[in-house]
């Protein structure tokens, strides 16, 4: 009876202490807790980008993919997501395959620095201020002038090339536009 004790004891300390890690980890490392974008932020950055069937939409570290399934479904965008997280990787598949939303959302498992973003017409990102800034001489390098680029909760930091055109100040959504 003791041992059964000290097992469940030692069990709650151990997923108390997953939980916290899960919170305080940083959103931009491959082993994060589950920071994501909910399905109405998500709404709120399709409506504030204008995204719609012309679009090409690009989510670099794309997670679960609500965002781009949400923009598929209900703005009729095509999307391309890339997660480097296996487990973000399988659940966001699982959910294209369950929401049949395979001919418009193509999932890639990797490291966004790694694949080209030329084709994207619309970036959706939701990663700390570090990588924000890591990322912007691929942003440049790669995308058309005219682009769009959303980032949640976090800004770029000003730059001619990328100019916050419109913002969204409840949900934290930000609009940048390549120039
Ligand atoms: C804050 S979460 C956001 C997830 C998703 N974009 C959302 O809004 O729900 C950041 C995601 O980026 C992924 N990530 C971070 N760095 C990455 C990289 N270099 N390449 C691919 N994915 C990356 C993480 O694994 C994590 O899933």
């Amino acid at each position: 009876m003791g041992l059964i004790l000290i097992n469940v004891f030692l069990g709650v300390i151990i997923v108390v202490s997953l939980i916290i890690l899960w919170f305080v980890w940083p959103p931009d490392s491959p082993w994060t807790p589950w920071w994501r974008t909910s399905r109405k932020k998500a709404r709120a950055a399709a409506e504030l980008a204008g995204i719609s069937s012309e679009d090409l939409v690009y989510e670099l570290g794309s997670g679960d993919a609500t965002f781009l399934l949400t923009v598929a479904k209900e703005f009729g965008a095509c999307g391309v997501g890339i997660e480097i997280d296996f487990i973000r990787h399988l659940t966001a598949r699982l959910k294209v395959r369950i929401y049949n939303l395979g001919d418009k959302v193509t999932l890639k498992r990797g490291n966004f620095f790694d694949y080209n973003i030329l084709k994207a017409t619309v970036v959706f990102v939701y990663l700390v201020p570090r990588v924000l800034e890591k990322l912007k001489p691929k942003l440049f390098a790669e995308l058309k002038k005219g682009a769009r680029i959303i980032s949640y909760k976090y800004k770029f930091e000003p730059d001619k090339k990328l100019k916050l055109i419109r913002s969204d100040a409840k949900n934290q959504l930000y609009l940048y536009q390549i120039f």
